[in-house]
């Protein structure tokens, strides 16, 4: 996971893509601490007087949405105009996600957007998809998949919690595999032999979702439209 690009990139790229918003908009909000510069702006534009409905990808970005006293809901009530959301690396328009191991919400929501816009600092870019895939899994299935995840040519590693025995559970109760392949040449078909092995809740291959990038950095924003 690359967690290098400084605060004030991560800052400007956030605070970009929430002048996307607009009044009266269901805004998918993304998890991470990119996300949470878009979160926290858009908070400052609903003390402002907008009026927009957010819908959260994670425990930590409800939390962060409360704070910022944006109002709430979810995919069961509201359909998403626009989702903005981090990544862990970003080759074109393909992403990984899922360091944060809120993949599996963040991909219902920013798929369901009609525009997902991905917020990064310079630290996320490359040429081709390369780091380990987050594969959220049932906890009975971790052993068959990171089998079957060896046999694809990927080296699995259940990760493990910070400040806590054991493995990282996530906001859904299941476990991760993060499932190191190398260079991922064709990152669709990777994430259709993920998806479809028995167990695999979500993978981290976000692939031809996103409509916009939002590079931040110390100078300005940089965004590329796909
Ligand atoms: C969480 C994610 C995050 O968006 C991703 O890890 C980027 O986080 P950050 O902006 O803190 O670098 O996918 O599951």
């Amino acid at each position: 996971m690359k967690q290098g690009g400084s605060d004030a990139a991560k800052r400007a790229a956030g605070e970009s893509a929430a002048e996307a918003v607009e009044d009266g908009m269901v805004v998918g909000l993304g998890t991470g601490s990119t996300a949470a510069h878009a979160i926290r702006a858009i908070g400052r534009q609903v003390d402002a007087g907008l009026d927009i409905v957010g819908v959260p990808t994670s425990f930590q970005s409800r939390e962060l949405a409360r704070e910022a006293g944006i109002p709430l809901s979810d995919l069961d009530e509201a359909s998403v105009d626009l989702a903005i959301d981090g990544a862990d690396e970003v080759a074109g328009g393909d992403l990984i996600k899922g360091g944060g191991a809120a993949h599996a919400r963040e991909k219902i929501v920013d798929a369901s957007a009609d525009r997902f816009l991905v917020v990064a600092d310079p630290t996320k870019e490359a040429r081709t998809l390369s780091q380990p895939v987050p594969v959220e899994v049932l906890s009975a299935a971790r052993t068959t998949v990171a089998e079957s995840v060896r046999e694809l040519g990927g080296e699995p590693t259940l990760r493990q919690a910070e400040r806590k025995d054991g493995p990282v559970v996530t906001d859904n109760g299941h476990l991760v595999l993060d499932c190191a392949f190398g260079d991922i040449d064709d990152p669709a078909a990777l994430g259709r032999e993920l998806a479809s092995l028995p167990g695999v809740v979500e993978h981290g291959l976000f692939v031809g979702l996103a409509d916009q990038v939002h590079v931040g950095s110390e100078d300005g924003v940089t965004v590329r439209t796909l």
